[in-house]
């Protein structure tokens, strides 16, 4: 296999949607969490400066003025005063205890519990606990403590306002985010969605088929690419059609010029070869009798096969040539051909339905040829009792198309399967001539239909409506 070549059996395995949805959510998601791994990280270690930077402050705070504790008159007051101002200060508590630890102080002492952010969030930035005590001395006596925690509720509690902002702010832009990838690939798959049509409809066979133009220029290369590929398959299209018309009008030439030699080279010597005979029979009957009688049988004998000889030329002749130039119309030749069948299959109802109506030489031959073969196909493989012949304009609007159906009784193709040979070979390459559609017989209700429909377009157009004359019917 060539490389780069195309691998039908390879089924699609993902969607650009999809993947586009996934992509986009995984991306917004991962940001998410990068953006509050980072964010939670920077807080912690924030955190962890602020209470360190107010432990150091106010442990200064403490040692300074622990240190005039004996000069002031009521030394446990001081103290107590000392851990009321220092409990006022942020990131920080303190209090006081008596020597055996009995807290002393009013103030709360005890480090607050953030309110508002969850305990998860508390967990991941509070920092280690810090707790110092200061002796709270008066000469030779230790009074108590003061004694000093960090306290770091406030700040998580700053930090748990912020990241309530900034998590659903990234959380909406992500999803803003996902909301834009959708559209825009709703839009491309849109615009992909309207070439893929075209294509689909080149391949079904409808080489008119045209993306629309597209606004964007990448779309617009791709729609204009579509389209030069449709242009030039229409324009091989109706090349091949010309030269198989063209043959077809060859074809039908040579067999025209044979029939007409048959009939104007071969029918004058039979005929004359007849009369000749007649002449001789009367002159063998002058005969004496002893050669009157053999001589008059085979005289007799030689004007059947000169007769027979006739009918084979003429049937040749009609086979080869179904009508001469503007002889007769479809219809005509239609009905001639139904009452040829009277020979063949004498108990079979042969009926044509159809205007008076003529498409120009070859096309006529062409829509001959198809109901000939089609009724001989049911008399012959069906065994049809009743076959009709149809030939009418498709209804609705303009551009209209030219039906033709040989509709039969009989038993329909063995399996409900058509395995074409020549004959329908035959039909399929005259319709490709013509531009036409060949549908092979089918079953329809109890019925086998066999069709074939083509545009009535400048080509193939019927004679002006008022040329045409009530429907007529031939049996
Ligand atoms: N109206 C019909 N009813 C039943 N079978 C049909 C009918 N038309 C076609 N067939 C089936 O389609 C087959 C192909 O038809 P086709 O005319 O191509 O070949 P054929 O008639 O068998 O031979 P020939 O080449 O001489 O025409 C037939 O053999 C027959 O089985
Ligand atoms: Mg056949």
């Amino acid at each position: 296999m060539t490389e780069g070549a195309a691998t039908p059996d390879r089924k699609p395995t993902a969607s650009l949607r999809l993947l586009a949805v996934f992509g986009v959510a995984g991306l917004s998601l991962s940001l998410s969490v990068v953006v509050g791994t980072i964010f939670l990280t920077n807080a912690r270690w924030s955190v962890e400066e602020e209470i360190a930077s107010a432990y150091r402050i106010a442990s200064g705070i403490i040692e300074e003025r622990s240190a005039r504790f004996s000069d002031a008159p009521d030394t446990m007051l001081a103290a107590i005063e000392l851990a009321r101002e220092i409990d006022h200060l942020r990131h920080v508590a303190a209090y006081v205890t008596d020597p055996i630890g009995v807290v002393l102080s009013e103030g709360s002492g005890v480090p607050l519990e953030p309110r508002a952010a969850p305990e998860w969030f508390a967990a991941m930035l509070a920092p280690e606990p810090r707790l110092s005590s200061f002796p709270i001395t008066r000469y030779p006596n230790i009074l108590g403590n003061v004694r000093l925690v960090s306290d770091p509720a406030d700040e998580i509690e700053e930090v748990w306002e912020d990241f309530r902002l900034v998590m659903p702010t990234i959380a909406g832009a992500g999803m803003v985010a996902l909301a834009f990838a959708l559209a825009m690939i709703l839009a491309i798959l849109r615009r992909l969605g309207v070439c893929r049509d075209a294509l689909d409809r080149l391949r079904a066979g409808d080489v008119t088929a045209r993306a629309p133009e597209q606004g964007l220029s990448e779309f617009a290369a791709l729609a204009e690419g579509v389209n030069a590929l449709a242009t030039h398959l229409e324009s091989e299209q109706r090349e091949n059609e010309r030269l198989q018309r063209r043959l077809l009008t060859l074809s039908e030439a040579e067999r025209s010029q044979l029939a007409s030699d048959l009939h104007d080279g071969v029918g004058p010597s039979l005929f004359a070869l007849r009369v000749a005979l007649r002449d001789a029979q009367v002159l063998a009957l002058d005969a004496p009798p002893m050669l009157a009688a053999p001589l008059c049988e085979a005289l007799g004998a030689l004007q059947r096969h000169a007769e027979a000889l006739q009918r084979l030329t003429r049937s040749a002749i009609a086979s080869l040539r179904p009508m001469l130039p503007g002889d007769a119309s479809l219809d005509e030749m239609l009905g001639e051909m139904a009452c040829s069948f009277m020979d063949i299959a004498p108990s079979t109802r042969i009926e044509v339905v159809a205007q008076p109506l003529s498409l120009g030489e070859v096309v006529d031959l062409c829509i001959y040829r198809f109901a000939q073969e089609s009724v001989l196909n049911a008399v012959r493989h069906g065994r049809a009792q009743q076959v009709r012949i149809e030939l009418a304009p498709e209804a609705g609007p303009a551009p209209r198309r030219l039906v033709v159906r040989v509709i039969d009784d009989g038993r329909g193709p063995p399996n409900g399967v058509t395995e074409p040979s020549y004959g329908l070979i035959g039909i399929m390459d005259r319709a490709r001539a013509i531009g036409a559609r060949f549908v092979p017989p089918q079953r329809a209700g109890n019925r086998t239909v066999t069709e074939l429909s083509l545009p009535l377009d400048e080509t193939n157009r019927p004679p002006p409506s008022g040329a045409t004359h009530p429907e007529k019917q031939h049996a």
